[in-house]
């Protein structure tokens, strides 16, 4: 099983040269970062580094400075020249900035917009990718004003990794642990290899959303999918030069900047959309299409009978026919087969096994399965997921197992799989 721990080759080629900031704010978690800076040196990059008051009571400056090798950015509001411009120069000198431990002080802050010391000044003057590793008393994680702040800076396309469920400071357990090192230097990579250019010259086909099955014009069956992660996948794909085509069923996201956007209803008209599509050299199905339709959905409203006339039972049969598969009719060999197909698997239970098996059923090369339980992954902002990849030969699929983060994270990381995937393949062919 590949996780984190030992994507070594992968990261080293996104880190390798890259600038990052590194915010380290006040939690108890601020020691980690120490091991953060010499891994993430390890692997090639430039670590810059500001401490916030309270962090600097955690760490020492002279241990961040010595790790980084670099004068690290303490939070004074001494109107120094040099301190006037630093907010702005740090963010505009990095590929990426990093908060690790984000406290639930600066993920507030963030999320109103306020910039009362040189870390929030930086953060919102910041216009580079922004990763955020929360970690903190699971009371806190929980309260309901953490997870609005989280939800909107997720909104904002700040991506968040962790916190893990586990052991925390104070003696408790739950979630609120940071994640740990090797996942947050994973984390790290996809958002700096999804940046622009590296799909470039490649077409991308997306479903995302649910597919409406009319029973009558004003019923229809459908499903509680929300197209947050298809169309944050295609936010992602646009964003890496990928030139994406977006088949979106009936859902309230906004269709991403810089990307075809043609919205459908049904699974049939699903279907043409992304046969017309093609060719792409990959496709990822994240819609969550309905299996079944009506079989004879009626041109009026099908009316409830009056009391009185005469039936005992009002209800009708509704009788249903099974939907093309999108997924397996994309996957199915021939000439305008892409390269990589992708599918998702909701499950409710086993998920890898479950997700092994429609693997196999469908052609598919690659499967993110995720778990749905008791309303979780539909139209949450956080997903867990579990990438099965097809073996060469047919032998049982490799799974990765990720830990939880932002729909927006997920859609990084899947680019940077895919982007690692096509490059070997033109390595080998
Ligand atoms: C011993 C101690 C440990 C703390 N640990 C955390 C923590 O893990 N996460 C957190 O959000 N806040 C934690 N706090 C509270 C923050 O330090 C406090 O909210 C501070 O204002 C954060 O400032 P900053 O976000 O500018 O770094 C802790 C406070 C103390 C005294």
């Amino acid at each position: 099983m590949q996780n984190a721990e030992n994507r070594g080759g992968a990261d080293a080629a996104a880190l390798r040269g890259s600038r990052i900031l590194l915010v380290i704010a006040g939690g108890i978690a601020a020691y980690k970062c120490l091991d953060l800076i010499r891994r993430l040196r390890e692997n090639g990059a430039h670590v810059r580094c500001i401490l916030t008051r309270a962090g600097a009571e955690f760490v020492t400056p002279l241990s961040v400075e010595t790790l980084a090798g670099q004068t690290v950015h303490t939070d004074t509001l001494a109107l120094t020249a040099e301190s006037e411009i630093a907010h702005i120069r740090l963010g505009q000198q990095a590929d990426i900035v990093v908060v690790a431990p984000a406290t639930a002080d600066i993920m507030a802050k963030m999320a109103h917009g306020i910039a009362d010391d040189l870390a929030t000044s930086t953060l919102i003057a910041a216009d580079k990718p922004t990763l955020l590793a929360p970690a903190m008393n699971t009371r806190m994680w929980q309260h309901p004003a953490t997870a609005r702040n989280r939800a909107r800076l997720e909104a904002d396309g700040v991506a968040v990794v962790g916190p893990n469920d586990g052991p925390l400071a104070e003696g408790e357990s739950g979630p609120g642990r940071m994640a740990e090192v090797p996942e947050i230097v994973a984390a790290i990579a996809d958002v700096l290899a999804a940046r622009s250019g590296s799909l470039a010259g490649l077409r991308v086909l997306i479903t995302s959303g649910p597919t409406y099955e009319p029973i009558d014009p004003v019923r229809f069956l459908g499903n509680r999918s929300s197209g947050k992660q298809g169309h944050a996948i295609a936010a992602a794909c646009a964003e890496a030069g990928a030139d994406v085509l977006l088949v979106s069923g009936p859902t309230a996201e906004a269709a991403p900047e810089g990307v075809e956007t043609v919205r459908i209803e049904t699974a049939e008209e699903m279907l043409a959309a992304c046969e017309q599509g093609l060719p792409a050299d990959v496709a990822i199905c994240a819609a969550a299409v309905s299996d079944w339709r009506a079989a004879a959905p009626q041109d009026q409203k099908i009316k409830k009978p009056r009391r009185g006339e005469g039936q005992s039972d009002g209800a009708p049969t509704l009788e249903l026919t099974e939907n093309p598969d999108i997924l397996a009719t994309l996957s199915a060999p021939g000439p305008k087969r892409p390269r990589l197909v992708v599918g998702f698997a909701a499950e409710t239970e086993d998920v890898e096994a479950n997700a092994a098996a429609k693997l196999t059923a469908k052609g598919c090369d690659w499967i993110l399965a995720n778990r749905v339980a008791e309303g979780a992954v539909f139209g949450d902002d956080g997903n867990v997921i579990h990438l099965l990849t097809r073996a060469e030969g047919g032998g049982a699929p490799a799974v990765e197992q990720w830990p939880r983060m932002s729909k927006a994270e997920v859609a990084a990381r899947l680019v940077q799989r895919i982007v690692e995937a096509l490059s070997s393949d033109a390595e080998t062919a």
